[in-house]
């Protein structure tokens, strides 16, 4: 369904996003690792993340919902996982698809992996080329090894040291996940550091997992293999990814004042909040806690005269998924904003980096495109009145429906079906903050 978004009044109130989507992902994968009954709290009911429960039921599982984002997972263990007559079916979601390879990787069993047109779009090898090194056999891929694709576990699986060639925790965590039926330590080297979910969660279920620095902005990971998960309980903290449509809109739209709760503060996924301060947004910190291992805090934000930064290239896997959100605040800055190493945005849901630009083009925005950067010329305000094609990608159409509450003329977007995979309320409570969303 199209959408338009119109300037009005100024944002207000204190919003709660939904739970984090990588958290949720994990959270279910982990459930189904573990014998024993695993307690989720705060779970995503995003599309993408009911895709991963309804895969984790085909791999043998048991789930249950027993309340708004409260569910239990009775898991098989590590090892224990069944083949499933179905191919599994992860509609738009990379990370679903991706970490999953890795769960069924070292299994003895057979499964195929699906998705919708914008994940057969998506590239696989990257899961896939370490896996072959455990053992794993590819036996059917689509061209370019896109999806649909069959894998073949190993019967005996010998353990890894993988050196990512590129900066994805979906990469090191599908090593990371198909290391735990292998014997002995798997390890694996990334040259920047990408989320710790996993990580965190792998000890977390008890399993024995060391973090060591490497060079100037990497770890190396060494997990033990074949442990035996114990359940724990997982309490999901608001999504900073999903927080960040609030936040810039807040930061945009003058005379406004959003307090959003309970958003993740982890460092490894702060770093739009990181250049939002740097460009002058008025950002509190109020509250910091831990919960469930994970530093929280509620964010106050009010409208803000922004200008434009440079925005270093080793920050990107920080706000990988918030480029879109941070390139419509560049347009609102004073000055030039310089987004630096922004080539995984190539390979997202949609290709970013190019529906980005297409975006400000139809806001009116000035911006070019110099090789991986991007580069956004802002003037305090923009012109708006233009359509944005989503290419099936959420963040694309949030990211241009908070724009619209900005510009001088309204901005429409093609498609809003997409944002269930994610942040399925976006629209009602954005509407309650005082959005016009039409
Ligand atoms: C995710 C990792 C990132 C991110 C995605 C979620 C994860 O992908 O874009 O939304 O949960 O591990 P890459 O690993 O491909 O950068």
């Amino acid at each position: 369904m199209p959408m338009t978004s119109s300037r009005g009044k100024a944002l207000a109130g204190t919003v709660t996003v939904p739970g984090d989507k990588s958290i949720s992902h994990r959270a279910l994968m982990f459930g189904l690792l573990t014998v024993g009954e695993t307690r989720i709290t705060g779970l995503l009911e995003g599309e993408d993340v009911i895709n991963t429960a309804k895969a984790c039921r085909a791999l043998g599982a048991r789930i249950e919902r027993t309340g708004p984002g409260a569910w239990t997972v009775h898991g098989v263990g590590v090892g224990g996982l069944v083949q499933s007559a179905e191919a599994l079916d992860f509609g738009n979601s990379g990370t679903g698809c991706r970490l999953m390879m890795g769960v069924v990787g070292c299994h003895p069993i057979r499964a195929t992996f699906d998705g919708d047109a914008s994940l057969r779009k998506r590239p696989m090898r990257r899961a896939l080329d370490p896996l072959e090194l455990f053992g794993v056999r590819v036996v059917a891929q689509g061209e370019g090894g896109r999806l649909p694709i069959t894998i073949e576990g190993p019967r005996d699986a010998v353990p890894v040291v993988y050196e990512s060639p590129v900066a994805s925790a979906q990469v090191k965590s599908a090593v990371l996940l198909a290391g735990l039926n292998a014997p002995g330590v798997t390890s694996v080297i990334e040259k920047e550091a990408t989320r710790d979910h996993t990580e965190r969660m792998l000890s977390h279920f008890g399993a024995s997992v060391t973090v060591t620095p490497h060079g100037a902005h990497g770890r190396r990971i060494d997990l033990v293999g074949q442990p035996e998960l114990k359940p724990a309980p997982v309490v999901v903290p608001a999504d900073p990814s999903s927080a960040a449509f609030p936040l810039v809109a807040a930061a945009i739209v003058p005379g406004s004042d959003v307090t959003i709760t309970g958003v993740m503060m982890n460092t490894l996924r702060t770093g739009l909040i990181t250049t939002l301060i740097e460009m002058g947004a008025a950002i509190e910190q109020l509250n910091p806690r831990i919960e469930s291992g994970e530093d929280i805090a509620d964010l106050r934000v009010r409208g803000s005269r922004l200008t434009g930064v440079d925005v270093p290239a080793h920050r990107a896997p920080s706000m990988i998924d918030e480029y879109p959100i941070l390139a419509v605040a560049a347009a609102f800055a004073h000055g030039t904003t310089r987004m630096r190493g922004l080539h995984e945005l190539r390979v997202k849901e949609s290709d970013r980096l190019a529906a980005v630009a297409d975006g400000l083009a139809a806001a009116g925005v000035d911006y070019a495109i110099d090789g991986d950067d991007l580069i956004v010329e802002g003037t305090g305000r923009a012109p708006g009145g233009g359509t944005v094609a989503t290419h099936m990608d959420h963040r694309i159409a949030m990211s241009f429906l908070v724009m619209g509450l900005a510009t001088d003329q309204p901005m429409s977007v093609d498609d809003t079906g997409f944002i269930v995979t994610s942040f399925p309320d976006f629209i009602p409570l954005m509407r309650r903050l005082g959005a016009d969303f039409a």
